[in-house]
């Protein structure tokens, strides 16, 4: 043992661990989130062997709990089973304890010394995020004999309340997969799921009074195709819990002290249950579960005095299975259409006198009767409401916690009213957004587009609030809205790694936060999700490829990078880049026909190939100008693009196409000496719906000086029709060979849009890739 120690001490102090045979594998405290205060001491490591044993207090069920999670983990770790015993202390352990001082109850210090290993908290809860901190510092390495440096660590959450929302209505998830996003939230050191139960497209909760909400209102019989097509796939869609399977997953969550909070979305999102229950709506229906996605004018009849009886009924069965003391009740895009004109509900308008002004419609007031309703009759229970910050708009319930989605605004307002807020805007934490601009090459989302960058960039204290109204700000939340997302693999793609940037503004102090020290230690947590088996996007893994036409050495010149350095490998042959394929260490000069593809190569796995085909003509690489400007918009990296041996595809926004807008494309190139050209072709890509139209003419032009130019071909091209395609157009003009230095290219763009379109009279984008002289 001793000399293991040494051997240890020696490899760490000089950093050969890398390159050593031995299975030694060090542990690194750096993780996600990040810790408040990280000490590494210069003492002698903690060896983890197999004999190593875990120690909790006597009689603390808890605590024992907390013993099965770290010997769980340890063995995914290691593949070694480590014994459990009770008492206070011991060598060669890691001790569980209780009694830490903090006023942090979630608060716990973890240090590391030769003799063994303390997590002491003032709450179990502490000593779980202690646990959380260990398991994530351990390299996963079965076999491997792993040495945790001697240290201390104090950490303590920044936020008490670290949520995630999870629409189980839109697409239904089993009892498994809701278990499973809860050990997804453990592993991020988060402790509320925000349970989006309801909705017009599914009721997926049992209760006992109303059997019809999930008889009925739990099916529908298909679903729309795409983002609301008005095609259906046909297939009959449902599934809910049973209050059993809800209280057993409450049960689950506890054990890792994660508050599950029920939302119960009202008046509007209830679709669903008046298919169950016409009688709740304001035309009595028929309704069906809905097949499309959106915000349906379908919604619980305010004036109707059975509403408020279902609402309190519903309320008491959701309090018997949850005893979170947060209830959602959501109050989010509730259209008014339909009070409008219902008598019940234009009735009791009148006889509560409510008034419109000029901030709220009367029917938004009718909205906050009924939120009130529901606060009080929650607060007469001893729970308190959270409601989206619609519920702002006609008069906030006295003590409603308000979510802020649209922005933060609505944050900032309730805060100012002395209101707790919860800040989950859908600028920074709406997870059913995109998290990359290539849309083309992902499964289908809502839109929006959210990277890991700007969430990590998502701070969530509002300078405009004075200190005194921060502290109203009491939590941070992520949403995930499921139209698109069918299965729980697709629920894990769009979560992570989102949610490891969502736990450091949750847990860490905004000063510690840095997003390369973040990327730095996310590929360490990205070995936790591959052995958990995650399935998550790895964009940020790949490799960025950054293009450089060289008009000097007539090469493209191609930067390749990786945000943490991995070593990247390529090819120009077509095959499929290997580790035993040449690395790119530097910048990367291409001179002919080829095909670039290259990988980055990690532990933990490479990255998704990018592949870039290059063709070479007689005027790649070669210096270009415009003679008249480029789009602002989409100038991307100006008139080289146009030369750079890469072609655009069918998508306008990539970056290979730029654009002309009021202008020509008008450019001339350089090609160096004088050169004998016969043709010259040039690309278009076209998007009528977008304003985007195809060339109206094409010219060319030669000179000697560069001065005086001589036309040597044109064509002209009608006006596009109604009928015409989408996509990439192709243009090519052929010539009697001339010797020239310098090819003036003129595509003429669209003035005025035809008659046929909404944007007649005006003009239209022309874009333009490749320029191939040959
Ligand atoms: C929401 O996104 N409708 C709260
Ligand atoms: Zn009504």
């Amino acid at each position: 043992m001793k000399q293991t120690f040494k051997v240890a001490g020696f490899l760490a102090l000089t950093g050969l661990i890398a390159s050593c045979k031995s299975e030694q594998k060090l542990a690194d405290y750096q993780v996600i989130p990040l810790p408040q205060e990280i000490a590494v001491l210069q003492n002698n490591p903690f060896i983890l062997g197999g004999d190593v044993k875990i120690i909790y207090p006597e009689g603390n069920e808890k605590m024992h709990k907390n013993a099965l999670f770290l010997a769980e983990y340890l063995k995914k770790a290691t593949g070694k089973d480590f014994a459990i015993e009770t008492g206070t202390e011991g060598k060669n352990a890691i001790v569980l304890q209780l009694g830490l001082q903090s006023e942090n109850p979630e608060a716990y210090q973890l240090k590391v010394g030769s003799e063994g290993i303390t997590i002491a908290a003032p709450s179990e809860a502490g000593v779980f995020y202690g646990i959380q901190t260990l398991r994530k510092s351990i390299p996963v390495a079965v076999g491997a004999q792993i040495s945790l440096p001697a240290a201390e660590i104090n950490d303590y959450p920044r936020f008490g309340y670290r949520g995630v929302h999870f629409d189980v209505a839109r697409h239904f998830f089993t009892v498994d997969e809701v278990k499973s996003f809860i050990d997804m939230m453990t592993l991020h050191n988060m402790n509320r799921m925000h349970w989006h139960l309801t909705e017009d497209q599914g009721w997926r909760l049992e209760i006992k009074k109303y059997p019809k909400l999930t008889e009925i209102g739990s099916k529908r019989t298909e679903t729309v195709i795409g983002r609301n097509s008005g095609k259906y796939d046909g297939i009959p869609y449902g599934g809910f819990y049973t209050q059993e399977q809800a209280k057993e997953i409450v049960e689950y969550a506890a054990q890792r002290y994660v508050t599950v909070i029920p939302e119960i979305d009202l008046p509007g999102h209830m679709q669903a249950a008046l298919a169950a229950y016409p009688h709740l709506g304001c035309t009595g229906g028929p309704y069906e579960v809905w097949r499309e996605w959106g915000v349906s004018d379908n919604v619980l009849c305010a004036g109707n005095d059975s509403t408020l009886t279902f609402i309190d009924d519903i309320l008491t069965e959701v309090m018997e299975i949850f005893p979170s003391s947060y209830i959602h009740i959501g109050g989010d895009e509730c259209p008014k259409t339909q009070w409008e004109k219902c008598p019940k509900c234009q009735a009791r308008i009148k006889s509560l006198g409510l008034k419109s002004d000029d901030k709220h419609s009367k029917e938004e007031r009718l909205q906050s009767v009924i939120i009130n309703h529901a606060e009080k009759f929650l607060n007469e229970h001893g729970r308190q409401i959270i409601g989206w910050d619609e519920i702002l708009e006609g008069g906030l319930a006295p003590n409603a916690t308000v979510m802020s989605w649209r922005g933060e605004a609505g944050g900032i307002e309730a805060a100012k009213q002395k209101h707790d807020v919860l800040m989950t805007p859908n600028t920074y934490l709406y997870f059913d957004y995109y998290q990359t601009k290539d849309v083309d090459n992902e499964p289908l989302a809502i839109g929006g587009y959210l990277p890991l960058e700007r969430v990590y960039s998502y701070e969530p204290m509002p300078a405009s609030l004075t200190p005194e109204e921060q502290k109203y700000i009491v939590g941070v939340q992520a949403n995930h809205w499921t139209e698109y997302m069918p299965t729980f693999a697709q629920v894990q793609y769009m979560a992570l790694p989102r949610w490891a940037a969502l736990s450091e503004i949750q847990w860490t102090m905004p000063a510690k936060k840095n997003y390369q020290d973040f990327l730095k230690r996310l590929p360490r947590l990205i070995e936790l999700y591959n052995a958990e088996g995650y399935n998550y996007a790895k964009h940020v893994f790949d490799v960025t490829a950054e293009f450089n036409p060289n008009p000097v050495d007539g090469t493209l010149d191609v930067k390749l990078s990786t945000l943490d350095g991995a070593p990247i490998h390529y090819t120009l042959d077509g095959t499929e880049p290997t580790a035993s394929s040449p690395v790119c260490d530097s910048i990367l000069k291409i001179k002919e026909n080829g095909t670039l593809q290259a990988v980055a190569i990690r532990s933990a796995g490479n990255s998704r190939i990018v592949s870039e085909k290059v063709v070479f003509s007689k005027s790649s690489m070669k210096s270009i100008v415009a003679n008249q400007p480029i789009n602002k918009q989409y100038e991307f990296n100006g008139a080289p693009t146009l030369v750079d041996g890469l072609k655009g595809n069918g998508n306008y926004k990539t970056g290979r196409w730029i654009a002309f807008y009021k202008n020509d494309m008008d450019v001339t190139i350089d090609m160096q000496q004088r050169t004998e050209i016969a043709c010259v072709e040039i690309s278009t890509c076209v998007e009528k719906g977008d304003w985007v139209f195809d060339a109206r003419g094409l010219s060319i032009e030669v000179s000697e000086d560069g001065k005086n130019f001589t036309k040597v071909a044109s064509e002209d091209y009608p006006a596009m029709t109604a009928a015409d395609r989408n996509g990439i157009y192709n243009h090519k003009l052929t010539f009697a060979p001339v010797k020239a230095r310098y090819v003036k290219v003129v595509a003429l763009s669209e003035q005025s849009i035809p008659d046929w379109h909404g944007g007649m009279g005006k003009p239209g984008f022309l874009f333009v890739d490749e320029i191939t002289v040959n």
